[in-house]
């Protein structure tokens, strides 16, 4: 398995290219399976998470072509998939597919839709808590659907007819369960109304590309969703938002390391809550036309006390960089995970560098110390695995991190990204 070595101890300097949003390629690849005609998306990002998608889609029907990356100035400004979904072959989403990426599910409601039938593998993913998907059934369900688990299985069928429109009321703000039922109401009889809907950017990419397809979609942006469902929706070209999550990583790295870089494409209005908090730390941001300019050149880091919490709070997805970067700041910072309940996996491997953390249930406390040093360490989950390269770009000497495979799932390019801008990392294959 690949390792990622880095030397640390050197600022940031330069300009780091955001790409596109994982988070939003995923679901928006997944509503080809909505129409007939081709769904053209720009801006995907080449990642271990959307080829494999393409891979389970294709296994769907999905023809997927994809032109070639185009380099803009230097900067990726990503790829184009064509994706085309004429008939749908197997509406089978196997195991040994759905068991690598949680977002996998999500074919369920458009197979269902579209097919009036589909057969889905209970989902896998990163090992952060147990992440069930009975909201996701629920919502279904309310539109008319009839579930079976079935040796590891959900099996779908929609009443004769169709699915219909209904009011669905989340208990909880899920972004999958929104994404599932946002999709599948676009091709229902009727209008539904998703209430207590996730407010994530990315849901809200999701349904404006939806209404490019001729989907009627009122309230997006807001929890509370009107969808009136057409009979065929149609192809459309839609350009896939910048990531969020890879701006905020990438600013933490900044904040920790220190330099000056300018974050290229990455969008403010996407990050307000991630971006106060790095400014009570110290760190100075500024809104240009080009992205996004962090710098910190000098001064010390103040802790800072963050809970988090759904979009428009502090995302769960940063919370791990966070840490690493908390590990260096000149106090006792607070950090409570409201989201997940095992999402601290992190904190013992940061703890091989030298940080000072203590877990009490749902809460970190971390106790800035002066410097990290450089250690073995070991990936455990997406984001958890990128909070392991900033502190790695931290500490003094050598960081070797293991099964990077997590990293790939991610983040496109990463060590490139920062090398460009002077760090020391690179891959070593196995
Ligand atoms: C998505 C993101 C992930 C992010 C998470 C929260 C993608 C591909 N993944 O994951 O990066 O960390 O949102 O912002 O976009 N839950 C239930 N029942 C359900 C569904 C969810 O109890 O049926 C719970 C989960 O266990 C979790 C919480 O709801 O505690 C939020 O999960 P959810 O928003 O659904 O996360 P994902 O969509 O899986």
């Amino acid at each position: 398995m690949d390792q990622i070595r880095i030397q640390g101890g050197r600022p940031l300097n330069g300009t780091i290219p955001i790409s596109g949003a994982k988070n939003a390629a995923l679901p928006l690849m997944i509503a080809s399976l909505l129409t007939s005609d081709t769904l053209t998306l720009k801006n995907v990002p080449n990642l271990a998470d959307t080829n494999l998608l393409a891979r389970i889609l294709r296994n769907h029907g999905v023809d997927c072509a994809v032109d070639g990356k185009r380099a803009n100035n230097g900067g990726h400004i990503g790829e184009t998939f064509h994706l085309t979904a004429r008939d749908i072959v197997d509406a089978r989403a196997p195991y040994d597919m759905v068991r690598r990426m949680r977002a996998s599910f999500w074919v369920l409601g458009p197979l269902l839709a579209r097919q009036g039938e589909a057969t889905v593998s209970l989902p896998g993913g990163c090992a952060i808590g147990t992440r069930p998907v009975d909201l996701h059934l629920m919502g279904l369900e309310k539109l008319g659907a009839e579930m079976e688990l079935s040796g590891g299985y959900v099996v779908a069928k929609a009443p004769k007819g169709g699915l219909r429109g209904a009011k669905i009321e989340f208990p909880m703000v899920s972004v999958g369960a929104t994404h599932n039922v946002l999709m599948a109401a676009a091709l229902a009889k009727g209008e539904t109304v998703i209430e207590n809907a996730a407010r994530e950017p990315e849901v809200g990419d999701l349904a404006s590309c939806l209404v490019k397809m001729g989907a009627q979609i009122e309230g997006i942006g807001t929890s509370t969703l009107h969808i009136q469902g057409a009979d065929y929706l149609e192809g459309a070209v839609h350009t896939v938002l910048p990531d969020r999550i890879e701006t905020g990583t990438y600013a933490m790295a900044v904040a920790a390391a220190g330099g000056d870089v300018l974050l290229e494409g990455a969008r403010a209005d996407l990050l307000e809550t991630p971006i106060s908090v790095l400014r009570e730390a110290g760190i100075q941001i500024i809104e240009t036309n080009r992205g996004l300019q962090i710098s910190r050149n000098g001064a010390g880091i103040s802790p800072v006390s963050v809970e988090t919490e759904p979009f428009p709070g502090f995302p769960t997805d940063l919370q791990a960089q966070l840490m690493a970067f908390m590990a260096v700041s000149s106090g006792e910072s607070k950090i409570r995970e409201t989201i997940f309940e095992n999402r601290f996996m992190h904190v013992q491997e940061l703890a091989r560098l030298g940080a000072d953390i203590k877990i009490h249930g749902d809460t970190a406390y971390i106790h800035g110390v002066d410097e990290l040093r450089g250690a073995e360490v070991m990936a455990t989950d997406l984001r958890a695995s990128v909070s392991l390269v900033i502190a790695g770009l931290i500490a003094q000497g050598e960081t070797t991190i293991n099964r990077v495979y997590h990293l790939d799932r991610g983040f496109e390019r990463l060590e490139e990204k920062l090398s460009e801008c002077g760090a020391e990392i690179e891959r070593i294959q196995a």
